[in-house]
């Protein structure tokens, strides 16, 4: 085989048994949303790489260094959109759609591009749901948005993740704690260039950095949550206190910092140590200038988003996929010419009456079609040759106990027996 061109590095395929996994998740989640009050929005993959690199005083890698920009044929700088927020944002501004009543609550399946080293769980490409909450200051705006991740989480029946969260603070109180962490990076000098270099711009990210000693000087830095203010505090203690009436469980975390730079107040992350390095499922915050910077009315809003490929790793590495699988109730074998009207007619009243039902196509032999029947887990196999339908029936087959039913046709047929 040779292949003109082969898949990019950080990218990746998802071929049909996967596939069906992701519509099941996606399904699951879009439900718990819609359920919610959120409505689904959709917006472009490319983007005015203005709407993304808005700050020249932004440091967030995402932006400065990770976007897909490029110069489309008419001269326009134009970057694949490397975050869902930002473009539902310029969105709601465009369309008006935020003029309308508030809150506004939306979520979205989107590609998210991002020119990251890829690893087990970092892709180029990936997939991000997300939502987003405008309209409201209160602590019950994270409320509103962590409660629905959680459900799905436990509707899903997933184990071990846990729910950091944080305060950076807000306009008031964060230059003066940024000033404090300052002088500390500076004053020792053993910290690496590039957070030497963050003390300039943006210190906080040195809780990020990976390098050990770095992380040590850290353990004994001045941290963000003796440093907020009254109103900033007032804000994070209504919202830990209303998790706990909800039996949400959480860690208060003041190392975690954001990648995006327009966050403010709440920021939090659901992390899982399950699935390697790349352990942050979910990341999301309060940002509540972010509106007024893409160019709309200030309003304040809350968001997250969840990196679908973690979450499938997370749910195939907890083996959930049983729980969520919705099993072919009744796989259709042997269908001969002399039988086929009468399947028909089986066929299309249990796809009527709801049943999840298949027929063979292939026309291989019966022991094959139960191979089969076995592989794609139907429930059930209904058998219908030439010698039931001489005697007016039909058999019903348990894949799983062996055990095996008989059925008069026009019985079933006219509704008198029910499977
Ligand atoms: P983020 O933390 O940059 O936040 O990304 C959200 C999630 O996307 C991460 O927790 C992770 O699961 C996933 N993710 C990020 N980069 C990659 C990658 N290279 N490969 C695979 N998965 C990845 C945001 O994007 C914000 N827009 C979230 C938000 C919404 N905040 C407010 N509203």
């Amino acid at each position: 085989m040779s292949l003109i061109s082969k898949i990019l590095r950080g990218t990746k395929d998802i071929l049909p048994e996967k596939t069906e996994e992701w519509r099941r998740v996606k399904d699951s989640i879009y439900k718990v949303f819609l359920d919610g009050g959120y409505q689904e929005i959709i917006t472009p993959t490319i983007e005015s790489t203005a709407l993304f690199k808005r700050d020249k005083d932004d440091t967030s890698d995402v932006i400065q260094k990770e976007m897909y920009s490029f110069l489309d044929k008419g001269n326009r700088d134009i970057s694949l959109k490397p975050e869902g927020t930002a473009s539902v944002v310029r969105s709601v501004v465009e369309t008006g759609l935020i003029n309308n009543s508030l809150p506004l609550k939306l979520f979205y399946f989107t590609q998210c591009f991002r020119y990251e080293k890829p690893q087990q769980g970092r892709y180029r490409e990936f997939y991000q749901f997300g939502a987003e909450l405008f309209g409201s200051e209160s602590f019950l705006a994270e409320l509103d948005i962590i409660y629905y991740i959680d459900k799905f989480f436990k509707k899903l029946e997933l184990e071990n993740i846990h729910l950091e969260i944080n305060s950076i603070g807000c306009d008031e109180c964060r230059p003066i704690y940024i000033d404090i962490l300052k002088e500390y990076l500076y004053k020792q000098d053993k910290f690496c260039e590039t957070c030497k270099n963050r003390g300039e711009t943006n210190p906080l990210r040195s809780f990020d950095c990976k390098n050990p000693l770095c992380k040590e000087l850290l353990e004994k830095a001045p941290l963000i949550n003796s440093h907020i203010c009254s109103v900033c505090k007032g804000h994070d203690h209504d919202l830990k206190q209303a998790l706990d009436q909800l039996n949400i469980s959480y860690t208060s975390n003041p190392k975690i910092v954001r990648g995006l730079d327009y966050y403010n107040k709440t920021v939090f992350e659901f992390t899982s140590k399950e699935i390697g390095s790349q352990g942050a499922i979910c990341g999301g915050g309060r940002y509540d200038k972010l509106v007024s910077e893409i160019g709309g009315k200030q309003t304040p809003a809350v968001g997250f988003g969840i990196g679908f490929e973690r979450l499938i790793m997370i749910i195939e590495h907890q083996n959930k996929h049983s729980k969520l699988s919705e099993k072919v109730d009744i796989y259709i074998a042997n269908i001969e010419k002399s039988t086929l009207e009468t399947t028909i007619k089986i066929f299309k009243k249990l796809d009527n009456d709801g049943f999840k039902v298949l027929f063979d196509i292939m026309g291989r032999s019966l022991k094959s079609q139960f191979k089969y029947a076995d592989k794609i887990s139907a429930k059930k196999v209904l058998i219908i040759g030439k010698q039931e339908m001489e005697e007016g029936i039909f058999l019903l087959k348990n894949m799983e106990t062996s055990s095996q039913q008989v059925f008069n046709i026009n019985d079933f047929l006219e509704g008198k027996t029910i499977i």
